[in-house]
């Protein structure tokens, strides 16, 4: 799939996108679209018959980074019929394998064209340009010092006709956990300034966008430069971009605890347009394991942090990300992350297999634990939070939610929107606007979805 329904533009060459891993990387397959139109390119939906197909990869856990080789393995056939017709192909791998293995790409499937990570893309007019030529290929895995977001379009077709868009205010990571790539693959944290984030919003929002995602690996530690010159938080921006006309949601992920300070705690209960939602992931539920997973936060002051959220705002909803199975995690360990679990009743969660990734320091352990307990834990913790999940969704029964809708359903007369949690929400409507926020009863509940009624308020 390409980014999220984009629109297809009549453009003269044909460009597939193909994005893997975090919203971020949906972010910048629009991004990378935006830089590409100029050069006469326009998105297609599928890669047959490309000029140009990115494969802009995920290297978060070794699963995602494999799908990588085996999808390219398919688009070297493309590449050589589209060859054999006398057409051309450019092919690229971009993102955080593309950051992390580099040349080993080139080696593995010599017929790529172009490698480049997440930080160079504005580049890619001049790659494009170097690949182009006879014999021709680009390697490019800097981390430039001048932000790529200084290079990027200010116009932009991505989000056209959508109602909800990811918006990147930071990037990039400082804060090295043991088990993770990100960084390596991002590099170091970086704080957007305010008012280019509020231009995209406004622009956004003109696009017929009404709700704004805000993205960064630790949003909530977001810094940016305010054209007063002053230095602002997530809190504020999040307060200040409220105030834009026509936005009438938001959200930012992901969350790093340590980093959730006073203002932005205060924002969830200030700020109407911020939504009772978030994701704040905790990881492991035990202090020795979050101390070797070199997490900045205890147990305690995770509890501690959702008294305060839910003091600010009594109905949020929260969501997190476990690992199971990290180096040296026991049975005392992995029942202490089923106790936090179960006092904290999470609305939905994302949960893995620790697996471990080349040059992380936890990789290097002694004490892996095996496949197979991992595969059990993670089933055992699953159903835990699958049932917790399955309760909010049969505890919203009964209430009326704001539904921002958003598309058709799949059966005629349907629509899926979603509700303030994130719930997608099924209702037969004979008509709605593009983007309206329509008041449903919610009359039934399921794992993953939600029915609701028109109401007559
Ligand atoms: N193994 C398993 N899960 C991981 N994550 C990050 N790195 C790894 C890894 N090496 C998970 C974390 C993170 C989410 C995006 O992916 O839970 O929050
Ligand atoms: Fe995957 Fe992390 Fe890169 Fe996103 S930032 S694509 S989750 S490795």
């Amino acid at each position: 799939m390409g980014p999220r329904g984009r629109t297809q533009t009549p453009l003269a060459k044909k460009l597939y996108i193909k994005t893997y891993g975090c919203q971020m990387n949906v972010y910048d397959s629009g991004r990378m679209a935006d830089v590409l139109t100029p050069l006469g390119y326009g998105l297609v939906e599928a890669p047959e018959g490309a000029d140009m197909i990115i494969l802009n990869t995920c290297h978060i856990r070794e699963k995602a980074a494999e799908k990588v080789y085996s999808e390219l393995g398919r688009i070297r056939h493309l590449k050589k019929q589209r060859e054999d017709a006398g057409g051309k192909m450019l092919v690229a791998v971009s993102g955080c394998v593309a950051q992390a293995e580099g040349e080993e790409i080139l080696k593995r499937a010599p017929y790529v064209d172009m490698v480049f990570g997440p930080q160079t893309y504005h580049r890619l007019p001049e790659m494009v340009a170097e690949a182009s030529r006879a014999g021709g290929y680009v390697l490019d895995t800097d981390f430039p010092a001048e932000p790529k977001f200084d290079h990027l379009p200010v116009e932009s077709s991505a989000n056209v006709g959508e109602t909800a868009a990811f918006l990147t205010v930071q990037e990039g990571c400082d804060k090295f956990c043991a088990f993770c790539v990100v960084p390596y693959t991002r590099g170091a944290e970086y704080s957007r300034p305010a008012d280019d984030i509020l231009a995209e919003a406004r622009r956004l929002v003109g696009q017929g966008v009404r709700e704004i995602t805000l993205l960064g690996q630790n949003v909530n530690n977001y810094h940016g430069e305010a054209a007063s010159g002053e230095v602002w938080g997530l809190g504020r921006l999040i307060t200040e971009m409220a105030d834009i006309d026509g936005l009438r949601r938001l959200r930012y992920t992901t969350s790093y605890p340590a980093d959730m300070n006073d203002e932005l705690i205060a924002a969830h209960g200030e700020v109407d347009a911020l939504m009772p939602f978030l994701h704040l992931p905790v990881q492991s539920g035990s202090d020795r394991i979050l101390k070797a997973m070199n997490r900045r936060h205890q147990v305690d002051d995770y509890r501690r942090l959702v008294d305060r959220l839910r003091k600010c705002r009594a109905d949020i909803g929260l969501s997190s990300d476990f690992i199971v199975g990290f180096p040296g995690e026991t049975d005392a360990d992995f029942a202490d992350t089923l106790k936090l679990i179960e006092e904290v009743e999470f609305i939905q969660a994302y949960s893995f297999k620790y697996s471990p990734r080349p040059g992380t320091p936890a990789a290097a352990l002694d004490d892996q634990v095996s496949d197979a307990l991992k595969t059990e834990r993670l089933a055992q913790l699953q159903d835990l939070l699958n049932a917790q999940q399955l309760a909010f969704n049969q505890a919203s029964v009964g209430r009326v939610m704001d539904v921002l809708l958003d598309r058709p359903g799949r059966e005629p007369g349907q629509l899926v929107g979603r509700s303030p949690y994130m719930q997608a929400v099924h209702v037969s409507a004979a008509s709605y606007e593009r983007g309206e926020i329509m008041p449903l009863l919610i009359t039934a509940a399921h794992a993953n979805s939600l029915t609701g009624e028109q109401t007559s308020q």
